[in-house]
């Protein structure tokens, strides 16, 4: 499909801004947008009018096929500022290609890689003051895509925008996180859509990740539709295990989404000589290693919620404890990790995006 951009961006700035009604102390997830948002079409076989204006709502035909088939994909990033004001983002270039790739999978098209960084830039130079230094704040951005054309005939949409909006955030699990791993229920299946962010992937999660709330987990571990005997990933994380001193994954695949903070850390894990697998895991492994005390961390790695350690798992009304994770693996990578995107340490690999 076509890929050309029309116009340049154009900015339409918000005549006040609403920084100073934000409790930037007490910030919950995803709540609070900033004063602007970015916002282009896809009509006519072409991205075009590009623009910049303040955070509102849109106008939307009812029979848009967004709200009947789905054809939505989104992204999740975030800008982190440093002690010296400077804000940077961690890997950009792969988010962007990610939503392509969930866009070529939701017969979305591809939105042009230039435009897509022209805009990032532009929407966070003008909102610079909602991206708060100190290790834990940022500002969570997501970029996303859907179907605008209206008329309910399922098939793919003639019409799509894309946007972006800013959340300002600080940490999304806090407390104890206890994970259940999944029996029944599925999140992904051979050829179908695990690999895309599709927001039809997360909505299918709520339901099975509520009754595994009414039995006290807050997290799935989904295992595979076919036969529930490897652990995956959960609803918004990749997940690695610790038995020894081996850190394990499971590899992804068009199950699993390909998360940036997983290969991080897999790339951190191998710079600095911790023995790491990929590759399939069973569920009765898991157990094994808990009930022989070699299992010693289970840890969820994805950009909203950095590194987070699980503190026990359930598996058939089983629920195994994990001993405490101070100064392991989880802490050492989350320290790590942040503090390349908050720009306390050199940046080996380049992941580092200066806005
Ligand atoms: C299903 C799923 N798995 C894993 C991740 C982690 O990916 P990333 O590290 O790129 O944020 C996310 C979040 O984006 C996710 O939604």
């Amino acid at each position: 499909m076509a890929m050309t951009v029309q116009d340049k961006i154009s900015v339409q700035k918000a005549s006040n801004t609403r920084i100073n009604e934000i409790d930037f102390e007490n910030l919950v997830f995803g709540k609070d947008f900033s004063d602007h948002m970015f916002e282009c079409d896809f009509k006519n076989g072409s991205w075009q009018n590009p623009i910049i204006r303040p955070y509102g709502d849109l106008t939307i035909s009812p029979s848009a096929k967004v709200f009947h088939y789905g054809q939505a994909v989104f992204e999740g990033m975030k800008a982190y500022k440093d002690d010296n004001g400077k804000v940077f983002l961690f890997r950009p270039d792969e988010n962007q290609e990610r939503i392509n790739k969930s866009s070529k999978r939701l017969a979305i098209p591809e939105f042009p890689k230039e435009l897509f960084f022209e805009a990032l830039n532009k929407l966070l130079k003008l909102d610079e003051d909602w991206v708060k230094p100190g290790i834990g704040n940022s500002l969570y951005i997501r970029p996303f895509v859907i179907a605008t054309q209206p008329g309910v005939s399922a098939s793919p949409s003639d019409e799509y925008k894309f946007m972006i909006i800013l959340s300002p955030v600080n940490v999304y699990y806090s407390g104890d996180v206890k994970v259940e791993i999944a029996e029944h229920y599925s999140r992904s299946a051979n050829g179908g859509v695990g690999a895309a962010k599709a927001a039809g992937n997360y909505g299918a999660q709520f339901y099975p990740t509520n009754l595994a709330r009414e039995r006290g987990f807050q997290q799935v571990i989904w295992t595979d539709a076919n036969e529930h005997k490897y652990l995956e990933e959960a609803g918004t994380m990749n997940v690695f295990f610790r038995i020894n001193d081996t850190l394990i994954t499971a590899p992804t695949s068009d199950r699993i989404l390909d998360g940036i903070t997983r290969k991080s850390i897999i790339a951190l894990a191998e710079r600095d000589g911790v023995p790491v697998e990929v590759r399939p895991v069973e569920v009765s492994e898991l157990i094994e290693a808990a009930k022989n005390g070699s299992l010693k961390e289970i840890f969820g790695a994805g950009t909203a919620a950095v590194v987070s350690p699980v503190n026990a798992f359930g598996y058939k009304k089983e629920v195994y404890d994990l001993p405490s994770t101070a100064g392991g693996y989880s802490a050492k990578f989350k320290k790590a990790l942040t503090d390349i995107q908050y720009n306390r340490s050199e940046d080996p690999f380049g992941w580092r995006y200066e806005i």
